[in-house]
């Protein structure tokens, strides 16, 4: 790029379009969602995992009370069998539990069947129905969820005075309701959902605070550049179109002055437009950022055509053909000098980067909510690995900087940014040599 520019305004100007381009509100919404996502996520995890180990540990309790019961009760299989629950009425050491608790213990013998029992909740289920003797040949205590009981059921055996393996003298099933569990657990699911529910309310609204106190100076450090971008390029105008006139001055005198100092006052000329042009640029770019949203209702059909006859004249030059489709009764907000840019800087490329014989095809369709205004060509394309670069400033094809050396790289920049004041899309498809296909998708008014 010949530019007559010094490094500090050009990465000033690179600065703030990167910025303009990616928008301002968009790294405060994602900051403010991603920080939302990952403290409902810890918040949440946290939550389930103190559920489930809640009650985990419950159920283990559960488990060890009745285990350690039917262990205590293991001695009193053998005086069942002898003397039936007679025995149960007299007084043995563990008795209270079944008249305060909702333990309940059984006695069995090696067939299933019930000897005695004790307590006042029992599960539904005969004691074979759950169980299968062969499951004790390897465990001594069966673990067991009947319905809203608990159960633990362990085999008891006598010494064998034939032989040495023990004789099976029958089963005894301890149980619990898991009522007691169940109603610390519903307790404890309300205070989760009334604890999560209010520390997702605090998370949100800190989130908020602390997302505005994050971002305050950086937006303010943009804006900053923005306004100093804006003054410096207003303040470029100026001097620039002093030098202009007055190389414009000195060539009208041509006769008078060297021709080879004409060949210089002609490059100081043309650089001095280029810089013009680049400032104006540039300045349409910040005040489009900066202004508010536009509200003008705008008519897009006699827009469209006003700026497509201009450019019916460039194609009848280049030799392309310019073919159109406009729907009529077409309105949008928005603001018509704007849009007319946005098309004008898009059908400019088009015809830019397509050569003579080529094809130009500009097209207005409704698709449902929105109006889709299409620009394709049969030019030189897009390679798909440039196609992230084309709305970043000052990027250009080696191709494009060959066929057309004068541009900058804006273009596409500026654009993008009156697109997203819009509130629309823009969306390039391009597969190298095939042309290029530009959607400008807008909502309707
Ligand atoms: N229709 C197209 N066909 C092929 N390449 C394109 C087309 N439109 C854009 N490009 C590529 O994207 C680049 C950026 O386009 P953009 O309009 O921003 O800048 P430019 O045309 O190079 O210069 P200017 O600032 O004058 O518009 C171009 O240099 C070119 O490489
Ligand atoms: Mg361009």
């Amino acid at each position: 790029m010949k530019l007559l520019t010094t490094p500090p305004i050009l990465s000033l100007i690179t600065i703030s379009t990167q910025i303009f381009k990616r928008g301002l509100l968009a790294p405060k919404k994602r900051l403010l969602l991603t920080y939302l996502i990952a403290m409902i996520g810890i918040l949440g995890t946290s939550g389930i995992s103190l559920y489930f180990f809640l009650i985990k540990n419950l159920n283990q309790q559960l488990d060890k009370e009745l285990l350690t019961l039917v262990q205590a009760a293991a001695p009193s299989l053998d005086i069942i069998k002898l003397e039936g629950s007679k025995h149960l009425d007299r007084e043995v050491p563990w008795r209270n539990l079944f008249s305060q608790q909702e333990y309940s213990l059984e006695w069995y013998d090696p067939e299933g069947n019930l000897l005695a029992r004790e307590g006042n909740q029992f599960p539904n289920s005969p004691l074979f129905k759950t169980v299968k003797p062969s499951q004790f040949d390897q465990e001594f205590s069966v673990f067991q969820r009947l319905g809203k009981m608990q159960t633990v059921t362990i085999s008891v055996y006598a010494d064998n005075p034939d032989g040495i393996d023990p004789i099976l003298e029958g089963y005894i099933r301890a149980s619990e309701s898991t009522y007691e569990i169940e109603a610390i657990i519903s307790k404890f699911r309300l205070g989760l959902s009334l604890g999560g529910f209010t520390a997702i309310l605090l998370v949100g609204v800190g989130s908020i605070y602390f997302t505005q106190e994050a971002l305050t100076p950086m937006v303010q450090g943009v804006n900053r550049i923005k306004r100093i971008t804006s003054d410096v390029s207003h303040h470029l105008r100026t001097p620039l179109t002093r030098i202009s006139i007055a190389t414009e001055i000195l060539l009208s005198k041509k006769d008078k002055i060297q021709p080879d100092e004409v060949k210089k006052l002609n490059i100081i000329n043309t650089s001095a437009d280029q810089l013009k042009r680049l400032v104006e640029e540039v300045l349409f770019l910040v005040r489009t950022d900066i202004t508010s949203n536009p509200k003008e209702r705008v008519s897009l059909k006699p827009l469209l055509q006003n700026m497509i006859e201009q450019f019916e004249m460039v194609a009848q030059t280049k030799g392309i053909d310019f073919r159109t489709q406009l729907s009529s009764r077409v309105f949008i907000i928005g603001d018509s000098v704007k849009l007319t840019r946005l098309f004008t800087n898009l059908l400019e490329n088009a015809f830019q980067y397509t050569e003579e014989g080529g094809q130009v095809f500009f097209s207005m369709r409704l698709s449902q909510c929105n109006v889709v205004i299409s620009i394709q060509d049969t030019g030189m394309g897009i390679e798909t690995r440039d196609l992230p670069f084309i709305f970043q400033g000052f990027w250009r094809s080696e191709m494009a900087q060959n066929v057309y050396p004068e541009g900058f790289g804006l273009g596409l920049t500026i654009a993008y940014a009156i697109v997203q004041q819009h509130k629309g899309k823009i969306i390039v498809d391009s597969h190298g040599k095939a042309g290029t296909s530009i959607k400008v998708k807008l909502p309707l008014a």
